[in-house]
């Protein structure tokens, strides 16, 4: 009952979202200037680290200065704190990308251990509209634009059937309350459900890694792998200097 109006009104809207799929195509942002982005030394020795290890360049003349540091936020994280080993042909998912903000962060990091990448987003709600008229889909579009191999999915990860080698989730639906506020029916609160599901998907030493949002939903997370009798290894609190986020961060990494 708690959320029962806010439940209703999220179904009329996700049914006309999916359905009617409005865009003004071509979403475009022209690249910014990167002068003076950091005010410490650390970072902007951090950022000159990154750019020379994960060869940034496409992603500093195709940014603006905004998304240059949520990129390089991503970056950040994912060197710090995951992992990984050089394979041929990498197979790799994010799970709910929204508009994929931060996808050339999560190409370029791996990209840097494979020969072949393939990146997959998918996205439950991918027509839900900006007020600048511009989808998430057409906005993510832009964002893997000549990112060869990089593919954006508008679809139910419930639905997908292929298998991974790493995914990447981050802030996943653990508790009700955020799903209902970003506008999505109740129906897709699976939380178990989807963590089956992508466990499932990983090949053979294939890595789950998931960001969650505060310290109530990191426990949950981990007791949602407990129920499903998964282990985990703990990272705790991950973050980064380029961006802080007010809600700390916390992760843990499912192996197979
Ligand atoms: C809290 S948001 C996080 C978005 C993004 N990862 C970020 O860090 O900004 C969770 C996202 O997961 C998407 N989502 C929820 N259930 C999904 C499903 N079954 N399949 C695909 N996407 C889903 C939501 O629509 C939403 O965009």
């Amino acid at each position: 009952m708690k959320y029962f109006f806010q439940n209703l009104k999220n179904n009329i809207d996700f049914f006309l979202r999916k359905n009617l799929d409005f865009s003004r195509k071509n979403y475009f942002v022209m690249n910014e200037h990167k002068d003076n982005l950091f005010n410490s030394k650390n970072l902007k020795e951090r950022e000159q680290f990154l750019f020379q290890k994960y060869e940034l360049e496409f992603l500093k003349l195709n940014s603006s200065r905004e998304n240059y540091l949520e990129n390089l936020y991503i970056l950040d994280v994912l060197d710090k704190y995951l992992e990984i080993d050089f394979k041929v042909n990498l197979n790799v998912l994010d799970i709910g990308c929204k508009n994929w903000f931060y996808a050339k962060g999560e190409y370029f990091f791996f990209k840097k251990f494979s020969e072949n990448l393939t990146l997959k987003g998918i996205e439950i709600d991918a027509n839900r509209l900006y007020t600048n008229f511009y989808t998430r889909k057409e906005v993510a579009q832009f964002h893997i634009k000549n990112l060869f191999g990089a593919e954006y999915i508008a679809g139910d990860f419930l639905a997908q059937k292929e298998k991974f080698d790493y995914i990447v989730w981050i802030l996943p639906f653990i508790t009700k309350s955020p799903l209902v506020k970003w506008g999505l029916p109740l129906k897709y609160f699976q939380p178990e459900k989807m963590l089956k599901h992508a466990y499932e998907s990983l090949n053979p030493n294939g890595k789950i890694f998931i960001i969650n949002q505060g310290a109530e939903e990191y426990e949950e997370q981990k007791k949602l792998c407990g129920n499903l009798g998964i282990s985990y290894q703990v990272l705790d609190k991950v973050d980064s200097e380029f961006i802080q986020y007010e809600n700390k961060r916390y992760s843990i990494v499912i192996t197979n």
